[in-house]
């Protein structure tokens, strides 16, 4: 049966092969990014590689909550159900930036973005029985640091914390959606890709990124995408449909840092992505 899958972060990397991918299984795609031009040649390859499968982009950054919520609205009048949606999208910034809300970016972007997208798209997820939500984690939130609290300030600026905080938010978020979520309607799983040969780091110029494959290359730690992508379609298959408040590795079980399954830190951030994102639950 087709699928009509949601995919943030499409235009490159991961999500780009989550989307080639997928759409080899006639999926119905919607894919979201930044860039339109690379947005639309994604659509177009998803469409020449299975010419079954359905695919259109839609332009949003992730860490504009204006952008989020528009995105949500047109996806809902396109759609009437969605089956799963990919929280893929992520940055690492060299510098300090904020938001047009005024939150640091690292933290709007790879986390707030993703819980107000999935709380607004959660009527159409239900439908699907279940829907499924997959949020991609990273071994780095190992590095997270919260003693100055989830999100960074403009003075000390750390972008390794500010990015493995990010992280560790991705991990958090999807297990505590799965833990207040009934799993007949909805289920909620984080992935770790493993480290990935993408663009990441490209956008703080061609030498952090360089210096960023060269580290784990050196190390013989580097995966291709479509590698890297592996656990995240497998999360969309039937196999894995009774999967919930798991953190997935190589579709095997791993475990997260304390911090990650620690029910403190996970009603800490809930209760902060509430009040950030103007979100109301029942
Ligand atoms: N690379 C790794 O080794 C690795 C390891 C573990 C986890 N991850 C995670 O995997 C995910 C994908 O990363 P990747 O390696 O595939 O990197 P990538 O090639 O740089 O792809 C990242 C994608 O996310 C998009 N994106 C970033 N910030 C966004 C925002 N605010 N709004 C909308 N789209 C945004 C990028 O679009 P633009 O082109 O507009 O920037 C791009 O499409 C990220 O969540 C990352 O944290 C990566």
């Amino acid at each position: 049966m087709t699928k009509t899958c949601v995919i943030t972060g499409a235009t490159s990397g991961l999500g780009r092969a989550t989307a080639v991918m997928l759409a080899g299984q006639g999926g119905d795609l919607i894919l979201v990014g930044r860039n339109q031009a690379l947005g639309e040649r994604v659509a177009a390859l998803c469409r020449r590689r299975n010419p079954g499968a359905r695919a259109e982009f839609l332009r949003a950054d992730l860490s504009s909550q204006a952008d989020v919520r528009a995105l949500a609205a047109a996806i809902s009048a396109r759609r009437g159900h969605i089956d799963v949606l990919i929280n893929n999208a992520g940055a690492r910034y060299d510098t300090y930036g904020e938001s047009p809300e005024g939150i640091e970016r690292t933290f709007a972007g790879n986390h707030l973005g993703h819980f107000l997208l999935t709380h607004l798209l959660l009527p159409q997820l239900a439908l699907a029985t279940p829907g499924r939500v997959v949020t991609v984690g990273s071994v780095a939130h190992a590095g997270a640091d919260l003693t100055r609290g989830w999100v960074q300030r403009g003075e000390g600026y750390d972008r390794r914390v500010a990015y493995a905080n990010s992280k560790l938010a991705n991990i958090v978020f999807a297990r505590e959606l799965a833990a207040r979520t009934d799993p007949a309607r909805v289920t909620s799983n984080a992935v770790d890709p493993g480290i990935v040969f993408s663009r990441f780091a490209r956008n703080n110029g061609l030498k952090s990124w360089l210096k960023h494959v060269m580290a784990h290359a050196i190390r013989r730690e580097l995966i291709s995408t479509r590698a890297g992508a592996d656990t995240i379609v497998y999360l969309t298959s039937a196999a894995a449909l009774s999967l919930t408040g798991r953190y997935l590795r190589k579709r095997m079980e791993s475990s997260p840092s304390s911090l990650a399954i620690d029910p403190e830190i996970g009603l800490q951030l809930w209760n902060l992505s509430l009040n950030l994102t103007g979100v109301r639950t029942q």
